[in-house]
């Protein structure tokens, strides 16, 4: 079964959450994690599903006004967390703490997503690649003797499609999903799972699941409707 993260950012409040919730009971299966806003972790949690942080602190505790650590986050059951989300990239200059982030998600048992992707420019450009491979290395190089394939998993999502409706073609998403495995492989000798993001919808994931080798999706605005969101999430093998 391929994994499916919902991603709701910062939407959602307490009775539209409570919404959802009456809508999703008993219709979710323990492939999906849900990833809402901190501070309804534990409406999830409560209920029974597998929950993960949308970002993590690059450090520990301490005097961080404002950010969450791991530990603390941890104590809410998250089993895993997002690191390096290009919105977090962009407004929080994250890519500086990828490692630091990767390294205390990863010390403290909690899985990591580690999103990667190009802008519209740099795929233009035919830089794609390079890229990934660059963020892939930053994250991965100090970091390598805690990871396992099974604690690490890739999210590929081109900037360019985020939130767009647009997403690449079924040839250049395989290729590019097949070359950072490969990359992977030869680089670090990690079998790690990649899944696809960057607005997964109803109306695109027939082709979608065409491509073989996509491990699973990371779907933001497309999991904010329970009712769409599952008949999305009946439409992935
Ligand atoms: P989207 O977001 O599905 O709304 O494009 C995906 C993501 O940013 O994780």
């Amino acid at each position: 079964m391929k994994l499916i993260c919902a991603n709701f950012k910062m939407n959602l409040t307490t009775p539209i959450l409570n919404i959802y919730l009456a809508a999703i009971d008993g219709k979710i299966k323990d492939n999906v994690i849900f990833f809402p806003s901190s501070l309804y972790l534990s409406m999830f949690k409560e209920r029974g599903y597998q929950v993960g942080s949308q970002n993590i602190s690059f450090k520990e505790s301490g005097s961080i006004t404002g950010d969450l650590s791991v530990i603390q986050l941890k104590e809410f059951g998250i089993s895993h967390t997002i690191v390096g989300h290009s919105e977090m990239r962009e407004y929080f200059n994250d890519s500086k703490h990828v490692k630091e982030k990767v390294n205390l998600a990863l010390r403290n048992k909690v899985k990591v997503i580690l999103c990667i992707g190009e802008k519209l420019e740099e795929y233009e450009k035919g830089k794609t690649i390079p890229v990934l491979k660059k963020e892939l290395d930053k994250a991965i190089k100090s970091n390598l003797k805690l990871i396992t394939n099974d604690n690490l998993i890739i999210a590929y999502e081109p900037i360019w499609a985020i939130g767009t409706g647009k997403i690449p073609t079924k040839e250049i998403l395989d290729n590019t999903i097949l070359e950072i495995k490969s990359y992977l492989k030869e680089q670090y000798n990690l079998n790690l799972k990649v899944l696809y993001g960057g607005s997964v919808n109803l109306d695109n994931i027939e082709e979608l699941e065409k491509v073989d080798s996509i491990d699973g999706y990371l779907i933001g605005g497309a999991s904010l409707n329970p009712e769409k969101f599952l008949s999305l999430i009946n439409k992935v093998n």
